[in-house]
């Protein structure tokens, strides 16, 4: 259905994902943020387009069809669908998910290009590129891996590093190698394509400054840093083979083929997933200018992509002449407080999520934490369950079904004779408008707090009036609670748009819209049930037998009554014990006196020759030689655990313990391929052969 409607256009965009992997949980973030945003200027009747697609072109999607054996464009193809399908699982409601390896965005970047040339903002130059020797070919980007120049984190690629965030060459990287084959690559020159991004320097910073840029104050001392360190022009072309537009004329100029460099053309994908559906989808019903020359354009995007689409995209915009969007910067999903990790058993595509959880239940936890403000959203299982159980079921499920099963068992399902609650009401009202400001200023948070205060009250409302004392005459107050339902169902829908269909079929009634945010609705009741079940459990960390922790030894006696070993006195920080050890063959008192070591502190107490042993000392031993695990900078007490590990605090048994198989790898204690650390380091041990047992 295309209703013509009056009033400003509005275009909502997530950052186009590179069409080369699964999705994760972090990802959907972005489509969920965006999605609450369209969902809601929808419900106000606005005209709203919600605009995204993947970004197939570049290094990015090239490396990984290698590595899968494919052709770059049918290996992002298929992810290209596979995302569609993942964010319409998550109920992102696209109206256009497109791809920007397409004719309408061929058609486009040309367009800009030679409006750029036409404008003389376009120059070449002779530049030093990296080339593998050994591979024949030039290494764009993420071709090259290397050390960032300015943070000297490792292991960055030649686009953008990940730790600072400065955007890079190739031959800016320290100790670059070609990460097809590893090997060290050479210099060649090789003419590029560049935009004069150094002239927008002056106008770009009276953008970021000004009242409508409306930047987050994270993203503006970013950018003012940026400025400060001054701006390059920016080499919008790559070497052949790249998998991308190729550059009109580029051979003629400069002698060989060139390509658009991905972050040319994905922008532009913005414009003409637009284009694509004014003229395929909605059939010339709408006109892509009409967004982008007349219209709002909201671009929801990532910490990390920064550098691009406040500086190079806005000064590419102005440039052409259209006006630049509203910038919306989220930070990072983490799991537990930490990046996610497949080792950790923390990272989750979007479709495993999806097995265990609910679309919404991710879509609620992520609304009930996103704000303005650019911090990263950490997903804490416990948290997480905790939240959706106690407040989206426990309060507002809870409301609706008490107030919806009440007048179905007891009026027939019939909501009447509405009583009239001015107070309330009044109160009510105020609080809408407050989600209605919170959804509108990206205070989702706030926006979801204030709907729980509405179902607060509701659930207070219905426990004092008490209708099961006396049903006949709360008839109208229950009808009072079913149009709190209405309300609440109506101002949750952004955010939970199944919920709501629900809450809108068991109140009998069509959809609804922000316009029927009142009191006085009567009907009758469709079939009731519950809406949203609690969650059960959350994933559990893998559970290591022992429980460990590093001691100091503050004093080594002979046992009276066994040549072979210790009694050792070690200090655990909160607390003391005797340790026998049967390390006499082995070690000088003097290599134990105020040494650190690893000890097992769960072990079943026991009595060795007569003396009591209270935790037993882990070593490391080949055969002939027995050394201590090295913690020395690590603190007395702290724990020592096998990376995505937790340990067992129950008591085990010797026999127990010796079927726990610890080796020494390369230096390092390992356990299932997982590292043994403290808080401050990793666990060493010296000179023991691979192999080597730890007891
Ligand atoms: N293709 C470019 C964007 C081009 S837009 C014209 C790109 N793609 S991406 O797949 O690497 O990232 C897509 C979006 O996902 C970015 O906004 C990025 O910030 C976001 N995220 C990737 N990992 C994320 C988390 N762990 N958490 C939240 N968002 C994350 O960059
Ligand atoms: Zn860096």
């Amino acid at each position: 259905m295309f209703v013509k409607m009056e009033g400003t256009k509005n275009l909502v965009t997530a950052a186009l994902p590179y069409a080369n992997g699964q999705m994760h949980i972090g990802h959907v973030l972005e489509h969920i943020q965006a999605d609450i945003f369209a969902r809601f200027l929808k419900l106000l009747g606005k005209d709203v387009l919600y605009i995204c697609g993947s970004d197939m072109h570049g290094t990015p999607v090239e490396i990984n069809a290698k590595k899968a054996g494919k052709e770059p464009r049918e290996f992002a193809l298929k992810f290209w669908k596979e995302q569609k399908k993942d964010f319409s699982d998550y109920l992102a409601e696209y109206d256009n998910y497109y791809h920007t390896d397409t004719p309408e965005n061929k058609e486009l970047a040309e367009l800009f290009y030679s409006r750029l040339k036409e404008k003389n903002l376009i120059y070449t130059k002779k530049i030093k590129i990296i080339y593998c020797e050994s591979c024949a070919r030039s290494l764009p980007d993420r071709f090259v891996k290397g050390t960032c120049p300015h943070c000297t984190t490792l292991g960055q690629y030649g686009d953008v590093c990940e730790s600072c965030g400065v955007v890079l060459k190739g031959v800016d990287l320290i100790n670059p190698k070609c990460s097809l084959c590893g090997k060290s690559p050479v210099q060649r020159e090789s003419e590029h394509y560049f935009f004069k991004l150094s002239k927008f320097a002056g106008k770009l910073e009276k953008w970021i400054n000004s009242e409508e840029a409306d930047l987050q104050p994270e993203v503006k001392n970013w950018l003012k840093g940026w400025l400060e360190q001054g701006l390059d022009d920016w080499c919008i072309s790559r070497d052949a083979p790249y998998f991308g537009f190729e550059i009109p004329g580029a051979e003629e100029e400069t002698g060989e083929k060139k390509y658009f460099y991905v972050w040319l053309d994905a922008p532009i994908g913005y414009l003409s997933s637009t284009k694509n559906y004014c003229d395929k989808v909605a059939k010339g019903k709408c006109e892509w200018e009409d967004y982008w020359y007349k219209g709002k354009v909201h671009h929801f995007i990532g910490k990390d992509i920064s550098y691009f689409h406040f500086l190079f995209w806005p000064a590419i915009l102005m440039a052409v002449g259209i006006p630049i969007p509203t910038l919306t910067v989220h930070g990072f999903v983490t799991v537990n407080g930490k990046k996610m990790s497949k080792s950790r058993g923390t990272f989750f595509t979007a479709k495993d999520f999806l097995k265990e959880y609910s679309a919404e239940s991710l879509r609620y936890y992520y609304a009930s934490k996103l704000g303005k403000k650019l911090v990263d959203i950490d997903i804490d299982f416990e948290d997480f369950k905790a939240s959706v159980n106690n407040v989206l079921v426990g309060n507002l499920g809870n409301f609706i079904y008490r107030t919806l099963s009440f007048i179905d068992k007891n009026y027939n399902g019939e909501v009447k004779d509405v009583v009239e609650e001015k107070k309330l009401e009044k109160e009510v009202l105020e609080l809408i408008e407050e989600v209605k400001e919170g959804y509108n200023s990206l205070e989702y948070k706030d926006a979801i707090n204030k709907i729980m205060r509405i179902a607060d009250l509701g659930n207070s409302y219905f426990q004092k009036a008490e209708p099961w004392k006396n049903k006949e005459g709360s008839v109208g107050k229950v009808a009072w609670c079913a149009n709190l339902v209405r309300v609440l169902g109506i101002l949750i829908k952004p955010v939970l748009p199944e919920f709501s269909a629900s809450v809108e079929k068991q109140l009998g009634v069509k959809e609804l819209g922000f316009s029927d945010l009142s009191f006085g609705f009567t009907g009758k009741l469709g079939k009731v049930k519950i809406l949203v079940d609690k969650i059960e459990k959350v994933p559990q960390s893998m559970v290591f037998p022992l429980d460990m922790k590093v001691g100091l030894v503050k004093e080594v006696k002979d046992h009276p009554g066994a040549d072979s070993l210790y009694l050792l006195k070690v200090d655990f920080g909160d607390d003391e014990r005797q340790v026998v050890a049967g390390l006499k063959k082995y070690l000088t008192v003097g290599e134990l006196q105020r040494r650190k070591a690893v000890f097992v502190i769960n072990m079943k107490p026991a009595k060795l020759r007569g003396e009591k042993s209270e935790a037993m000392i882990l070593v490391g031993d080949d055969g002939e030689r027995v050394e201590l695990l090295n913690v020395e900078k690590s603190v007395v007490g702290d724990e020592v655990k096998f990376e995505g590990f937790t340990n067992n605090k129950k008591q085990i048994t010797f026999d127990d313990f010796k079927k726990i198989k610890m080796l020494v790898n390369e230096g390092k204690v390992v356990y299932e391929s997982k590292e043994l650390k403290t808080s401050t380091e990793d666990v060493l041990v010296k000179g023991l052969k691979d192999g080597s047992r730890i007891s």
